[in-house]
């Protein structure tokens, strides 16, 4: 059963650094996570971690338990460093041949995950011409391809207008994934888009759950979308809220 469990981390870039992370236990088996805090409280640390990447590829100390099972993909918030082929079509094909697929196997696979991204009209394409909206696809791809059962995504809204942020969800939603982790302070979507909040606040986990419940009683130096700050429980609460106030000046 594909899960990632941590149990009691801490860790720091360098040793003798103060921690990065404190104490932070957390497991992930299903459904959609949402991993929110300000700039700097320690979600891409924690990502790294979930991914494996760390000690492994950024060193430094880590103390505590890390326990992955199953396959983890990560798109990091700077997928591009990620794309190594000039061309859409090239790097799906790269990823399908190190996986030992014959050819035509590797056409089929193609096609069927640019299918599934809506990138197939990319596919002839040099990398370099695209939106970042379709470079990101194009990262999301070829992530997709090694099969994660759990999905890590790394302020994926960063280069999106609301639209495309929409239509990532939506994608997203389509995937037949395990479990699906999102860090962000963008949080105004991924609200009603989440089961599940884990709020990091200066390398602590302050509070995880429901996530209106838990928006609603964290700090306001916390991000939450401005209903949540009105004390109401949904988009639609808070227009028929203004639209009730209208009259009343
Ligand atoms: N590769 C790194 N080396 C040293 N310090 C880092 C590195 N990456 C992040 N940090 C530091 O770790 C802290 C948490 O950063 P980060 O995990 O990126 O938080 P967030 O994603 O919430 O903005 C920050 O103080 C940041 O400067
Ligand atoms: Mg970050």
């Amino acid at each position: 059963m594909a899960s990632i469990k941590l149990t009691n981390i801490h860790y720091r870039y360098r040793p003798g650094d103060p921690w990065i992370l404190k104490d932070i236990s957390l497991e992930i088996t299903h459904g959609k996570t949402l991993v929110v805090g300000r700039t700097g409280s320690g979600k891409t640390t924690l990502l790294r971690i979930m991914a494996g990447l760390i000690p492994e590829i950024y060193g430094g100390e880590l103390k505590g338990n890390v326990e992955i099972s199953g396959r983890v993909g990560y798109v990091p918030q700077n997928f591009d460093a990620f794309i190594l082929m000039p061309f859409v079509r090239e790097e799906l094909y790269y990823i399908l041949e190190n996986q030992g697929y014959s050819p035509s196997k590797v056409l089929q696979k193609t096609i069927e995950i640019a299918d599934q991204l809506g990138i197939k009209h990319l596919l002839d394409r040099r990398v370099d011409t695209l939106s970042i909206g379709e470079r990101q696809r194009v990262a999301l791809a070829s992530i997709l391809l090694n099969k994660p059962d759990i999905l890590l995504l790394d302020e994926p809204f960063a280069f999106l207008d609301p639209p495309s942020a929409v239509s990532l969800l939506k994608l997203l939603d389509k995937l037949d994934l395990k479990a699906i982790v999102i860090a962000e302070h963008r949080v105004d979507y991924l609200i009603e888009w989440a089961d599940k909040v884990i709020v990091v606040d200066k390398g602590r986990i302050i509070s995880q759950g429901d996530p209106v419940e838990v928006l609603r009683n964290t700090p306001n130096h916390i991000p939450k979308p401005i209903y949540i700050r009105y004390g109401l429980r949904s988009w639609r609460e808070f227009i028929r809220y203004v639209g009730s106030r209208e009259h009343m000046v």
